[in-house]
């Protein structure tokens, strides 16, 4: 059982100078701060995972990510706490194995396993699952980000620590997007009557949506309401970052990552500044967390500052 300290995530209002006169209400919230190890949406994608994981009696839990991934650690934490183990296939070389966040998953007792860019975009391919599945019959497959259905379902949940800490004193939801399945989840757990912008961290115009319909047509029968993704704020793409964004990161009066809560906030930000968020407005932002995998930004960050 994975078991948060804290009932519900603290939600704050932000006090940002260059938002003052804005007339935009903004709060955030600090699924950063709600458990600290399984930081932001992880445990939220995990939770019904592992719960399904030992109920159907397997006795692993295999997944995948790239060297710095926060789902591999995260996961590896989770598997932990369950006293399952943990297989972590993880895209790069097998010289990685030494950087913070594959040493935590393996000091957490996760085992790994290398393999190329070209066998790493097999993950999704049936052919290749069912080869896994025969090698590893005790394991429960997740996909790259928990973004499977019982990670959505998790995900539904969020809706509640927003509704808890603001009931019913806002309007518009924002988050960064990867797979959509995070987005997903909140969008069904929301009010119809209220807004969802997903701020994708990826060049995945189109993909993205047909990804978040996927997951919403897979989950729902439950109506929801509107949901937007902006594909202004990737930087470059996929944990890319420029200088704008490692500035606006270091200006900003929260702790920000580059990949994921830093491309948030930096959307929210000029959308306040050329009024596409109009006067009035009340905002919640959702800290998705990952601050660990800012141990692998550092270096590119730093090029800018
Ligand atoms: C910190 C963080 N925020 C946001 C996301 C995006 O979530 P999703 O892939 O569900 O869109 C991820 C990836 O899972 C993440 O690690």
């Amino acid at each position: 059982m994975l078991s948060p300290a804290q009932a519900y995530a603290a939600v704050e209002p932000i006090a940002y100078p260059p938002w003052q006169d804005s007339q935009v209400a903004v709060s955030v919230l600090r699924l950063d701060q709600f458990f600290p190890q399984l930081s932001g949406n992880k445990y939220f994608k995990l939770k019904h995972n592992l719960a399904y994981a030992q109920a159907q009696g397997y006795s692993r839990v295999l997944s995948f990510g790239g060297a710095y991934s926060n789902h591999i650690h995260a996961l590896a934490y989770a598997a932990k706490e369950c006293g399952m183990e943990a297989l972590g296939v993880v895209r790069g070389e097998e010289s990685a194995a030494n950087n913070p966040t594959l040493t935590d998953a393996q000091t957490w007792g996760m085992a790994l396993q290398f393999v190329s860019r070209s066998d790493y975009k097999r993950r999704v391919d049936e052919d290749y699952l069912q080869g896994l599945r025969q090698q590893y019959p005790d394991a429960w497959i997740i996909p790259e980000g928990g973004s499977n259905a019982l990670g959505v379902q998790g995900c539904v949940e969020i809706a509640e620590h927003i509704q808890q800490g603001l009931g019913d004193g806002y309007d518009t939801v924002m988050l960064p997007c990867g797979t959509g399945a995070t987005l997903a989840g909140v969008v069904l757990g929301l009010p119809p009557s209220k807004q969802v912008l997903g701020v994708a961290v990826l060049k995945g115009e189109g993909y993205l949506e047909a990804e978040v319909q996927a997951h919403l047509a897979a989950a729902a029968t439950t109506p929801h309401g509107q949901w937007q993704l902006l594909h202004d704020y990737h930087c470059g793409g996929y944990a890319k970052c420029d200088r704008a964004l490692a500035q606006f990161i270091e200006g900003f009066p929260l702790a920000l990552e580059p990949v994921y809560s830093g491309k948030l906030f930096f959307a929210l930000d000029a959308m306040i500044r050329s009024g596409d968020i109009a006067p009035g407005s009340r905002m919640v932002a959702i800290h998705t967390g990952g601050m660990q995998g800012l141990r692998g930004m550092q270096p590119l960050m730093e090029k800018y500052l």
